[in-house]
């Protein structure tokens, strides 16, 4: 089920049975000379859309710009700083908990958010104690990557150059979902260098095609469509298990 298709009337029937909702969370940020800009929100919003047509999820809209000021040296990123990011997940959050949602699942698609989001999570948490209302509220967050066997799976179709940006597994995922879109490109040299991030200047200057340690030539929609198959199945069983935690025993 997805928010932004639904009417408040649906949406406040879903809560009837469920208070569990899943935030698909990226960033805008150039991806190499044939990664797509929104890679890393298509990323999980496309594993987030696939698994809401087979089981009972509600899917909000997809927060698509992150923190990613060290892209700024390429055309098209958009970047939030990590206080306005911060600000803004927390309104999100606060927005959906004013309806009875008490568990809310961010997919993330972009490692350099996730200092910032959990940054954001302890800010919700600390006002909650605060206000005396400390239990029931949860945030999580988890990487798509991360979902059960996914890192493992694009570990056996890229065993060299998968790299950490730019990677062969999620050009692979768009381009399975958006075939049209594909580019191709001369990698030279075919696996990217790596190295430390820093502000956007010192980023362009590293890695000049904006790739790190990647080789995205290996992608194929194919591969992705293997990676989104899996990515679902482990994103339906953590969203499950993330709803039906126990509460703590005081
Ligand atoms: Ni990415």
């Amino acid at each position: 089920m997805l928010l932004h298709l639904s009417t408040w009337q649906e949406i406040e029937d879903y809560l009837k049975r469920s208070k569990t909702v899943v935030v698909p969370i990226g960033s805008n940020e150039q991806h190499g000379p044939t990664g797509l800009l929104g890679t890393d929100w298509l990323c999980p919003e496309i594993i987030a859309h696939e698994a809401q047509k087979t089981a009972d999820l509600l899917v909000a809209p997809t927060f698509n710009i992150g923190m990613a000021q060290h892209h700024l040296g390429f055309p098209g990123t958009i970047a939030l700083r990590p206080s306005t990011f911060m600000a803004a997940i927390g309104d999100w959050c606060r927005s959906l908990g004013l309806y009875g949602f008490e568990k809310i699942y961010f997919l993330n698609g972009h490692g350099g958010n996730v200092a910032t989001i959990e940054a954001a999570f302890s800010e919700l948490y600390a006002e909650a104690t605060y206000a005396g209302l400390s239990r029931g509220f949860a945030c999580k967050l988890k990487n798509w990557w991360d979902l059960r066997g996914v890192m493992a799976l694009a570990q056996r179709q890229f065993p060299t150059g998968h790299g950490s940006h730019a990677t062969p597994s999620e050009i692979a995922v768009t381009q399975w979902a958006y075939p049209n879109a594909i580019k191709a490109a001369n990698y030279a040299p075919r696996i990217a260098a790596t190295g430390p991030i820093r502000e956007a200047i010192d980023f362009r200057a590293r890695y000049p095609d904006g790739r790190m340690g990647s080789d995205p030539g290996q992608a194929t929609p194919e591969k992705g469509g293997e990676l989104v198959a899996l990515a679902v199945s482990g994103l339906i069983d953590d969203v499950a298990a993330f709803t039906n935690e126990p509460p703590p025993e005081i």
